[in-house]
């Protein structure tokens, strides 16, 4: 027995899948479970939503960009699950219905897997809650009104008691290798340093169904208990490389309001509780929204390779487009943010409001010690080959009065940190005006001037 899981209530094993099968894949062409529906296959429409409950909780993800060994242990609700056994519609079904929230009904089973996971978590935040699924013909009114009309309502006594399923490890797998802690994973990525990294696949699995890459040896992070949570400290937060966006953002908004509304909007729901902020540096985008947040905040990077243990400021990290500071067979073990006082401004500039790739990600980070700005960060995402510090921008700002021509001048020397590239999110000029632009609203919201009256202001 390599994985172990149970599929609405029932105990799955399997010995003989490729580590590399979809979740969607294996639900519609092994167990003809077919309401689970293919619409993107790549992490995006949310037609594939299940839900999954393992030790961290119940949280709605995407099938299609999720392996089968990241189940192990896990219990997997579709939407064939939703409604009672003796087929009792569940609450936002009903609703669905009593507001016509289904046309073509293609969405529908995503839909309501991603409502009933709100339902269950008590979440009326709706527009966050379903930010990730998409409808091209019902429109989303009548579908906010259904999950509306259902909060409140109890939930159905077959959900009530959702658990991970823990059946006892059986022999380890031998098509891929799933270690239990960071010290067998230390050494098995040491041994094979050639294999791919899997955390929450919310990229490596793009690599498999849009790329039909073959992956070559596997190595799956999900057992590694130590990697996982965040750890609070008198002076810092050491958060495992295996924590998940949703979780950064439980433990970090309360203390970073600013970072916790631009978390809020990356990718959706169900992007969020699979990414790991551990796959989101290591990837080494510069488009991605954790690095010039964390790099904003001073964060550090612990890397591990052997029994060997290295800590490096993050921004040291990422030495140009594509290469990082990370030798064959080291890993990322853990992310240390220091604790501060709340000066922090994070912008994200994308398309769409929600679920978009960032096409300039501004974080900003402006103490001020006696009206002068103090020891000031300032990182951005989608102005180079990495993300990276504006160095001439923050020497512009630091020592100098808080006003808006400290601000204009560092403004003016954002043009000399950065040569941004022109592409389909943006272009060049684009970039750098509207990353200057963040420098002056940042200034504007500390003033209490800011004209966005929802600007989070610390
Ligand atoms: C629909 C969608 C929307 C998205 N929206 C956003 C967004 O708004 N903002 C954003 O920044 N990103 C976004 N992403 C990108 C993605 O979510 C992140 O890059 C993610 O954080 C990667 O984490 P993961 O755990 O899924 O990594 P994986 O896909 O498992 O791995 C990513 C890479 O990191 C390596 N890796 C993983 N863990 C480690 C480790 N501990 N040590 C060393 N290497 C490791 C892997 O080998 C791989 O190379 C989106 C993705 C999708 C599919
Ligand atoms: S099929 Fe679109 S998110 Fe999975
Ligand atoms: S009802 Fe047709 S896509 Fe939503």
């Amino acid at each position: 027995m390599s994985i172990s899981f149970l599929l609405n209530g029932e105990e799955v094993r399997l010995s003989d899948a490729s580590p590399i099968t979809t979740l969607l894949d294996w639900l519609r062409e092994n167990r003809h479970l077919t309401g689970t529906k293919e619409g993107c296959n790549e992490g995006d429409c949310g037609a594939c939503t299940v839900m999954v409950t393992d030790a961290r909780g119940s949280h709605p993800l995407n099938a299609c960009i999720l392996f089968l060994p990241q189940l192990d242990g896990a219990q997997v609700t579709t939407v064939e699950g939703i409604s009672a056994p003796d087929g009792t519609l569940h609450p936002v079904q009903e609703t669905m219905i009593s507001h016509h929230g289904s046309q073509c009904g293609f969405c529908t089973p995503g839909f309501v897997v991603s409502m009933a996971a709100a339902h269950l978590a008590d979440e009326t935040d709706h527009d966050t809650a379903l930010a990730g699924n998409l409808c091209r013909c019902t429109g989303y009114a009548p579908i906010i009104r259904a999950a509306r009309a259902a909060e409140g309502a109890p939930v159905p006594a077959h959900l009530r008691d959702l658990r991970a399923h823990l059946p006892g490890r059986g022999p380890a797998p031998t098509a891929y290798a799933q270690p239990e802690n960071s010290g067998a994973l230390a050494k098995a990525y040491a041994e094979t340093p050639e294999a791919t990294l899997i955390a929450g696949a919310t990229d490596v699995g793009l690599w498999v169904t849009k790329q039909f890459r073959d992956l070559g040896p596997v190595i799956f992070l999900n057992q590694c208990a130590d990697l996982r949570g965040i750890v609070e400290a008198d002076t810092h937060w050491r958060i495992g490389a295996m924590a998940t966006v949703a979780e950064v953002e439980r433990t970090l908004a309360p203390h970073f309001p600013s970072l916790g509304k631009m978390l809020r909007r990356y990718g959706s729901a169900q992007v969020r509780a699979a990414a790991t902020l551990g796959g989101n540096i290591a990837n080494g985008s510069p488009i991605g929204d954790g690095s010039p947040a964390m790099i904003a905040l001073g964060a550090t990077l612990h890397l591990r390779h052997g029994d060997t243990r290295r800590t490096i400021p993050l921004e040291e990290f990422f030495i140009t487009y594509g290469k990082q500071d990370r030798a064959p067979g080291e890993f990322v073990e853990a992310i240390e943010v220091p604790k501060q006082p709340d000066t922090l401004h994070c912008y994200k500039l994308s398309k769409r409001f929600d679920q978009d790739i960032s096409a300039v990600c501004g974080c900003l980070n402006l103490p001020v010690e006696a009206g002068t700005y103090g020891d000031v960060r300032l990182a951005f995402g989608g102005m180079a080959g990495t993300p990276a510090r504006a160095t001439n921008a923050e020497t512009a700002l630091r020592g100098q009065p808080v006003t808006e021509a400290t601000v204009r001048a560092a403004m003016a020397a954002l043009a000399q940190d950065f040569t941004p590239l022109s592409d389909m999110r943006a272009s060049a000029a684009y970039r750098l005006q509207t990353a200057q632009n963040m420098l002056l609203r940042a200034f504007h919201a500390g003033q209490g001037t800011a004209t966005d009256v929802t600007e989070v202001a610390p």
